[in-house]
C-alpha cells in the first residue's frame, strides 16, 4: 500500500498476472517433462523449436540457454573471432557488445536514431572506417531491435551489403515484432532472442534461440550448443559450450507461445492508451509505417533535467520507473577503450539522460494505466 494515496503499488512488470492466467496449463506441461525426465533436449524442446519457426516464418530455431549465448553461438557460428570488427550501438543492454568481446573480436559502438532508438544505418560507414583505422577486419553488425521496436532492417541489410558485413539481429526484446510486415527473424543471416522472464515471451528462468534461414549456420548452431559434437557424439568437430534450453522451460514457452499474440495486442492497446495520455506533454515513442512494435518497454523522452524529478514523484505514488539506460556502453569501463565509429554517439549520450520507462505488460488494467498517465501528467506540470 502507497503512503501517500493509499492507492496499492503498481508493479513495473506483472509476471504473476500471467501465471495467474496460465497456471494450470503450465502445471501440466511441468508435470510431463517430470513424469518422463528428459530435461536436456527432450521431447518438448523440438516441438517448441519447431513451433517457434513456424509462428516467425524461419527454417530454424536453435533454443539455447541464453540471450547473450544465443548471440555468442551465432557470432561462433558465423566464425567471427579476434582480429574482426563487430559494429553495434552503444545504447543497448551490456549483452550486445560483451559477447563479441568473448569470442575474442572488437565491438566497434555506431549511434543511434533519436526517434527509434535504433542504430542509425547513416554511422556504418563511419564505424567500419574506424574499424579499419584500428587494424581490425570489419566482419559483422548487432542492430538491436530496442524496446520492442525493429530497427530500419531494410537500411541495415543496404549498408551491410555495401560494406560486406554479416547481419546477426539482436531481438532479445523484440522477438514477436513486425517488420515490413514480417515477424522478426528472418532478417540478416541470424536473429537471437531472449527468454528471459521479463521479456515479452519470457520463461520461468533463462532462455534463448537462434533463428536463422542458413541450414549449413543451423548445423553449426546445433553442434555448438552440445560442445562442438559431430555426428558421432564423442568426436566433437568445433569448439562449442554446454548451452541448452531446459526442457521444463520448452515446456512453459510452448504454452505461452499459445497467448502470446493476445499479449502483444494488450501491450500495443496500452501503448496506445499512454500515447494518447501522454503524447502532448512528453516526447513519447512513435512507431514507423510498416513496423509493429511488442513494448518491452515503454519509454519516453524528459528533457530539461525533469527526469528525476518525475521519477520521484511516480515512486511516491506507488508508482516504480525504470531507466534503460542510463550509461551508454561506450562510457562504461569494460566498453570505454574499444573504437567509436567516425559519426560519435552524440544521440546516445543525449538518449541516456532523457530516458525514462513507465510500467508496461500485457495485463496493465485501464484504471491503474490512467493513475500512471494523471501522476505523470501532474508530476511533469510542476
Ligand atoms: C538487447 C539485449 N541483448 C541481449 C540480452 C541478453 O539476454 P539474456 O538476459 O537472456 O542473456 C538482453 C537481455 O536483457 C537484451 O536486452
Amino acid at each position: 500500500m502507497n503512503l501517500r494515496t493509499n492507492l496499492p503499488s503498481i508493479p513495473f512488470i506483472d509476471v504473476a498476472a500471467q501465471r495467474r492466467r496460465l497456471g494450470p496449463a503450465i502445471d501440466t506441461a511441468v508435470a510431463r517433462v517430470l513424469s518422463h525426465c528428459q530435461f536436456i533436449l527432450g521431447p518438448e524442446v523440438k516441438a517448441f523449436e519447431t513451433e517457434l519457426a513456424a509462428f516467425c516464418g524461419a527454417r530454424h530455431v536453435v533454443t539455447c540457454a541464453s540471450g547473450t549465448d544465443a548471440l555468442v553461438l551465432a557470432l561462433r557460428a558465423m566464425g567471427i573471432g579476434p582480429g574482426d570488427a563487430v559494429l553495434c550501438p552503444s545504447f543497448t543492454f551490456c549483452a550486445t557488445a560483451e559477447v563479441v568481446a568473448l569470442v575474442g573480436a572488437t565491438p566497434v559502438f555506431v549511434d543511434v536514431d533519436a526517434a527509434t532508438f535504433n542504430i542509425d544505418a547513416k554511422g556504418i560507414a563511419g564505424a567500419v572506417a574506424a574499424a579499419k583505422e584500428a587494424g581490425l577486419k570489419p566482419k559483422a553488425i548487432i542492430p538491436v531491435d530496442l524496446f520492442g521496436l525493429p530497427v530500419d532492417q531494410k537500411a541495415i541489410a543496404a549498408a551491410a551489403k555495401a560494406e560486406n558485413l554479416l547481419v546477426l539481429d539482436d531481438a532479445a526484446q523484440s522477438f514477436g515484432a513486425l517488420h515490413d510486415n514480417r515477424r522478426l527473424g528472418t532478417f540478416g543471416q541470424a536473429t537471437a532472442t531472449s527468454f528471459f522472464p521479463a521479456k515479452p515471451l519470457g520463461c520461468y528462468g533463462d532462455g534463448g534461440a537462434v533463428i536463422t534461414d542458413d541450414d549449413v549456420l543451423a548445423e553449426a548452431l546445433r553442434s555448438l550448443r552440445v560442445h562442438g559434437q559431430g555426428t558421432d557424439k564423442y568426436d566433437n568437430v568445433r569448439i562449442g559450450l554446454a548451452s541448452r534450453l531446459d526442457t521444463i522451460q520448452a515446456a512453459i514457452l510452448s504454452e505461452k507461445l499459445k497467448i502470446f499474440p493476445d499479449e502483444i495486442d494488450a501491450r500495443n492497446k496500452a501503448a496506445r492508451r499512454y500515447g494518447e495520455g501522454l503524447g502532448d506533454v512528453v516526447t513519447v515513442p512513435t512507431v514507423p509505417a510498416g513496423s509493429t512494435s511488442v513494448w518491452a518497454q515503454y519509454t519516453i523522452r524528459v528533457t530539461g533535467g525533469r527526469r528525476d524529478a518525475l521519477a520521484a514523484a511516480l515512486k511516491a505514488e506507488g508508482i516504480p520507473t525504470a531507466i534503460y539506460y542510463p550509461i551508454p556502453l561506450h562510457r562504461q569501463q569494460a566498453y570505454k577503450h574499444f573504437p567509436v565509429g567516425k559519426g560519435g554517439v552524440a544521440v546516445s549520450d543525449r538518449l541516456a539522460a532523457e530516458v525514462i520507462s513507465l510500467p508496461m505488460h500485457a495485463y496493465l488494467d485501464a484504471a491503474t494505466q490512467d493513475r500512471i498517465i494523471d501522476a505523470t501528467r501532474r508530476a511533469l506540470r510542476k
